[in-house]
């Protein structure tokens, strides 16, 4: 079981309270940084969080969802150390975690209902990074990011 932090705005909370729902029945531990209303609230302020939450280890994965599941993915990779993959059906879930070791999966709460939502994260959550080949990409990945963060003030 994994500690999960959980994020959405106004466009994303209804399904990320459905999955949120069946991820506690199923023993995950939530942290769960809002939104919890359709009032209108700033994606980023939430994939900040989440990204924060999964990048200092507090979280082991991180689930965002917005209307498009863009925002959130957009917000949450600017975070060192976050891979955050936004995922419209089960086989992009798989790769993700398979070949790009996702540490953060986006949704779009406008582009699907909650049985899709869930197909994708127990897809998402149950695949396991395959290594091999990809560890050399995803140290490619690293490497960029470390260029761009050297000498940057925090
Ligand atoms: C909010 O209207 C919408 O822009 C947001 O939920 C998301 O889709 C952004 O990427």
């Amino acid at each position: 079981m994994l500690v999960i932090a959980l994020g959405a705005d106004h466009a994303g909370w209804e399904l990320k309270e459905a999955l949120k729902a069946w991820l506690i029945e199923n023993g995950h531990q939530i942290l769960d940084f809002g939104t919890h209303s359709p009032e209108s609230v700033d994606y980023p302020d939430y994939a900040l969080q989440v990204g924060e939450a999964v990048a200092s280890g507090k979280a082991e994965r991180g689930l965002l969802v917005c209307g498009t599941g863009i925002g959130m993915a957009m917000t949450a990779n600017k975070v060192p150390g976050i891979r955050a993959a936004l995922c419209s059906d089960p086989f992009m879930a798989r790769m993700s975690r398979e070949h790009n070791d996702a540490n953060v999966l986006t949704l779009g709460g406008r582009l699907m209902d909650g049985e899709l939502g869930l197909e994708i994260l127990q897809m998402w959550l149950s695949t396991e990074f395959a290594g091999g080949r990809h560890e050399r990409r995803l140290g490619k990945i690293a490497q960029i990011e470390s260029r761009f963060l050297q000498g940057r003030e925090e």
